[in-house]
């Protein structure tokens, strides 16, 4: 159930219509700001269009992360997913963002695959349908393009001996009644989610065990994961670690009105594995901010601030000057929603049957990428 404020977030769960600016103050984290920008266009070069256009819009901490890279300090990437089901657009944001910042900084990347959390908390799933994901997962991740030689990917029933010294260290910091508070676990959660953030959090200090020395570690994901955060910074000086260091993005909404794409909702989701066809026929019944008629649009215009198919122009296919034309052709009735419709199969189909390649190339690459 969204909270008073209409809206609730956590790792599990996004409902309602979130408030961005109350969600910063409610997390207690910060606005990008157009100064930090050019900071870290100072490193880039160019900016991200995730970054230009405040997609990815809050961070904990980042000014710090440049302070030490600009005194010479390498900082790890850290970034996950929990495989319970095929992996859509709304995953892709975080992880090609993930692969930007790799490239234009060197980074090393950990990536977790929380096949236990999936497992914990799907009462009905089994581990063998989980381990199905969690390779087929793989297979995505790899084909984002990360690094092999300075990407590793932990899988965490697999990987558990590297993080298990680390997850007891936080456990024994962490009490019941702050993972109470901070995921809003309650008395019947079963006793291995209640101990699952201790897990999550452990690759944020596996960098400094495998460096020898405290390492600074940033963790690009959207603002669902931020709880996790939250509890490790809390413990991270006393246990002789640096803080991890975040950066949040907003949610990719689904092609429906209800909030953003989830695996849970496959009609309104693009996958990975989705075929001409089905992206055709998706963003076809996709939900627009048009008119109910083409008279209507014609004299009121449509609205693109709530329209998915504008977003995904937007975000993932179009510079951010076309997007401004079709932004205001859109508002003055000039453009009609089966012209956007159109444009967005377009780019959508080839883009994903360049990815299903690579999908499939990734198929020998597994191991490369896999952590020992
Ligand atoms: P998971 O599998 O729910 O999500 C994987 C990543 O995708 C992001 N995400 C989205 N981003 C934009 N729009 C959406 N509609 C959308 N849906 C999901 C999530 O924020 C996440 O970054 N417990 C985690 C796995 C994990 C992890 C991590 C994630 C382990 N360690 C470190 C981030 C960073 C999970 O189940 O993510």
């Amino acid at each position: 159930m969204p909270d008073q404020d209409g809206f609730k977030v956590t790792p599990w769960t996004v409902e309602g219509e979130v408030d961005y600016n109350k969600l910063v103050q409610e997390f207690g984290t910060q606005l990008i700001t157009d100064e930090l920008l050019e900071r870290i266009k100072k490193h880039t070069g160019d900016l991200h269009q995730f970054l230009r256009l405040k997609y990815f819009f809050s961070h904990r901490d980042l000014n710090w992360l440049l302070d030490r890279y600009e005194n010479g300090e390498k900082f790890y990437l850290y970034t996950g997913r929990g495989p319970s089901g095929s992996i859509h657009f709304g995953h892709l944001m975080p992880w090609t963002f993930t692969k930007y910042i790799q490239d234009k900084f060197d980074s090393k990347l950990l990536f977790q695959l929380t096949d236990d959390e999936k497992f914990l908390y799907h009462d009905e799933t089994s581990m063998d349908k989980i381990s199905k994901y969690t390779y087929e997962n793989i297979l995505d991740i790899i084909a984002v393009g990360f690094n092999p030689k300075s990407t590793k990917i932990l899988i965490d029933t697999k990987h558990i001996r590297h993080l298990y010294p680390i997850a007891i260290e936080i456990a024994k910091r962490v009490t019941y009644s702050t993972v109470k508070a901070v995921f809003g676990f309650h008395d019947s959660t079963n006793i291995g989610m209640i101990s699952f953030p201790a897990v999550q959090a452990s690759p944020c200090f596996l960098p400094s065990k495998i460096e020898g020395k405290p390492t600074p570690c940033l963790i690009p994901a959207a603002i669902d994961q931020d709880p996790y955060w939250r509890i490790t910074r809390d413990i991270a000086e006393k246990m002789g670690y640096y803080k991890p260091v975040q950066i949040h993005s907003k949610f990719l909404p689904g092609l429906g009105t209800n909030g953003k794409m989830s695996s849970s909702q496959p009609e309104t989701a693009i996958f990975t594995t989705d075929d001409p066809e089905q992206i055709q026929k998706k963003i076809s019944n996709s939900f627009t901010g048009g008119q109910p008629t083409v008279a209507l649009q014609r004299k009121l215009g449509a609205n693109p601030d709530i329209c998915p198919v504008f977003w995904y122009l937007r975000y993932m296919f179009e510079s951010e000057k076309s997007s401004d034309e079709r932004y205001i052709q859109c508002k003055s009735g000039g453009l009609l929603c089966h012209e956007c419709k159109h444009d967005l199969i377009d780019a959508t189909k080839p883009y994903m049957i360049e990815f299903q390649k690579k999908r499939e190339k990734a198929k020998d690459q597994v191991n490369e990428f896999l952590f020992e």
